[in-house]
């Protein structure tokens, strides 16, 4: 996810990009860079590392760039790590083109390779820095053909350009002797535009511009927007007008930051489908094996893995242990997972044939940074799967693979999670391809379902209104348990946590065929007790041992709120409230069953009046041991 801004008008378009680009710094905050196309005819870009303030002050020390047309970018980095040369914008062999991006260009290799070919020079490992280049091209190709109108070609070679690329893209573009216009295109990433009085923008999201204008254009699917002081041309990748939808925002600058939500971590919950669907994006090769993003490890290096061992903490913890489900079912190696702060005083036993994969959406967590430490020291090889492109795990590990949730804001992991969760899903079947135990159709054929998961996660996200009003109505509980077998069980784990993390209240997670060991002593009249209840179609007897679970609890007075899949009336008899989701292969449940969880936990804080974006006592990235 990155921050995307654009002007032409009549003020200074270096001052109006920045101050967008402050507006937009919690969409990316790995780089920043800007285009102007300044008063003397010249393309001028500058671009920095890290947060905006080493841009502000680049741009400071070089002083002003007079021009009233330019972009701007933060960014999120998923392709090539956080640096000046992988920053946006990326411009063209000459100099002459720049281009800023959010979103993944699945076929930037293919392009990259053709465009080499073709004797174009790259100076970026990024995928954006393609889309430069094909435009370059296409653009040649035009003026060749049809002579001097530069704004008619360059408009059609980008829209040529746009045809070419797979993936996901929020593009704009402009041309250093076009100082009147610039071009924008979207495809499963958002862009704006905004209406002003002699001037006009381009935005990620309103938040950018909302300071000059309410007056907002939204742009459809695979259209291409022309942008101009005096007018906006909205079309499709063909070049037929389209009549876009106009409305006015009225979101203050604040709420627009979070998409319209009061706080992010109701944004971010609702982000989850595409996040989901941006890290599923392109990991699935034509011979079906999975991409990796940074692989230090050959396939004899995989093959050779005999055990596996997982290692994070809180919510990443939560993703290993479903992790392990998938792992030993496809794979059929053992997987132990740890909590990395005592990983290594266990003294665990690896070697060179362990393969250790640590989660970490941040990718500083102390406690599992030194468990990957100690796993090198016993020269176990080390998968890293992380949010934080270019962040200090998925540097010191042998192989990566980012998860493409964008900047979570929100202290307590949500979208993060998911997406963790999808990761070790192609982080397990990656192995179990490289070691034979699943072949390439049984492989795509789970990657489809998993394709379809952001819709069925839509699914619950537009019927948990229910959940909202329980949360309220438990407000005042002293306590939850949560209940789970199987996948379930560290989905009722991860229920637990959000509640503890959200709500300050005391939250536990059992296995449901626990509770008879023990804890079922903490049940009392009216204890409100979640229970994650497995597909009544799973191979197992799982979903019977589950109702009886629920039917020991309610006989002691428990409020038993069942989240159960569509279609399963097996628990109607014993369920005070039930919370439906969409059937799934067993393995894939806790991608629909969590969203409920962090709603109800969300939900129950705010009725308590208290900071969800900003819990008490807790860190987004815990760098301490
Ligand atoms: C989860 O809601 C918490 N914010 C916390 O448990 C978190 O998951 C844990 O600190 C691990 O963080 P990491 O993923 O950045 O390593």
């Amino acid at each position: 996810m990155c921050g995307i801004v654009g002007y032409v008008g009549r003020q200074s378009a270096l001052d109006v990009a920045l101050d967008g680009l402050h507006r937009l710094e919690y969409r990316g905050y790995d780089s920043a860079g800007v285009a102007i196309l300044d008063t003397a005819g010249a393309l001028v870009i500058e671009r920095r590392a890290g947060k905006l303030v080493n841009l502000d002050r680049a741009l400071a020390e070089l002083g002003p760039i007079p021009g009233t047309t330019g972009m701007g970018h933060t960014r999120w980095a998923t392709h090539g790590g956080p640096t000046d040369q992988n920053a946006h914008p990326h411009t063209d062999c000459l100099g002459m083109i720049a281009v800023v991006h959010n979103g993944i260009i699945e076929n930037f290799t293919a392009l990259r390779d053709e465009l080499e070919r073709q004797g174009h020079m790259f100076r970026s490992d990024t995928d954006t820095e393609v889309a430069a280049h094909l435009l370059e091209q296409m653009l040649r190709g035009r003026l060749a053909e049809n002579g001097a109108d530069l704004a008619a070609a360059f408009t059609e070679a980008f829209r040529r350009t746009c045809r070419c690329l797979d993936g996901s893209f929020t593009l704009l573009a402009v041309h250093r002797d076009l100082p009147d216009l610039m071009l924008g295109a979207r495809r499963n990433s958002p862009l704006v535009v905004g209406l002003g009085e002699g001037e006009n923008f381009l935005a990620s999201d309103v938040a950018a511009f909302i300071a000059h204008t309410r007056d907002a254009v939204e742009i459809g699917q695979d259209e291409v927007v022309e942008l101009r002081a005096d007018r906006v041309t909205v079309t499709d990748l063909d070049g037929s007008v389209t009549a876009p939808r106009h409305y006015h925002v009225d979101w203050d600058a604040a709420a627009a930051q979070k998409g319209g939500h009061p706080y992010f971590m109701l944004k971010e919950i609702l982000e989850q489908p595409l996040a989901v669907a941006d890290t599923l994006r392109g990991r699935l090769t034509a011979d079906g094996a999975i991409s990796l993003d940074e692989e230090r490890l050959s396939p004899q290096d995989f093959r050779y893995v005999d055990k596996v061992f997982i290692v994070a903490c809180g919510t990443a913890y939560h993703a290993g242990l479903i992790a392990k489900y998938a792992i030993e079912h496809w794979t059929r190696m053992p997987c132990e997972v740890d909590i990395a702060s005592e990983f290594r005083y266990r003294d665990p036993v690896l070697d060179r044939a362990t393969l250790v994969v640590a989660i970490s959406q941040s990718g500083e967590t102390l406690d599992t940074l030194m468990a990957v430490k100690h796993a090198q020291e016993q020269k176990a090889r080390v998968l890293a799967i992380c949010n934080t492109n270019g962040s200090t795990i998925p540097r010191e590990s042998d192989a990566v693979l980012y998860t493409r949730a964008g900047p979570e804001v929100g202290v307590a992991a949500t979208k993060t999670f998911l997406t963790q969760c999808v990761a070790t899903y192609l982080v397990a079947l990656h192995l179990a391809r490289v070691r034979g135990t699943l072949f390439g159709d049984e492989i795509g054929r789970v990657v489809e379902d998993l394709g379809g998961m952001p819709a069925q996660i839509e699914k619950v996200l537009d019927t948990v209104e229910p959940v909202r009003a329980l949360a309220r109505e438990l407000a005042d509980s002293k306590s939850v348990l949560f209940l789970g077998r199987h996948v379930g069980y560290p989905t009722a784990l991860e229920g637990a946590l959000k509640l503890k993390e959200l709500a300050y209240m005391h939250a536990e997670g059992f296995p449901a065929g626990e509770l008879k060991h023990g804890p079922i002593a903490l049940v009392e009249d009216g204890t409100p007790v979640v229970v994650c209840v497995p597909s009544p179609l799973g191979r197992n007897t799982l979903h019977g041992k589950v109702i009886s679970n629920i039917q020991e609890v309610r006989a002691r007075g428990a409020r038993t709120i069942v989240i159960a899949e569509e279609g399963d009336d097996a628990v109607l008899p014993f369920a005070e409230h039930v919370i439906r989701v969409p059937r799934v292969p067993s393995l894939l449940f806790p991608l629909v069953a969590t969203v409920p969880l962090q709603v109800f936990a969300c939900e129950l804080a705010l009725a308590r009046g208290l900071d969800v974006d900003q819990p008490r006592n807790l860190a987004k990235s815990v760098t301490v041991e």
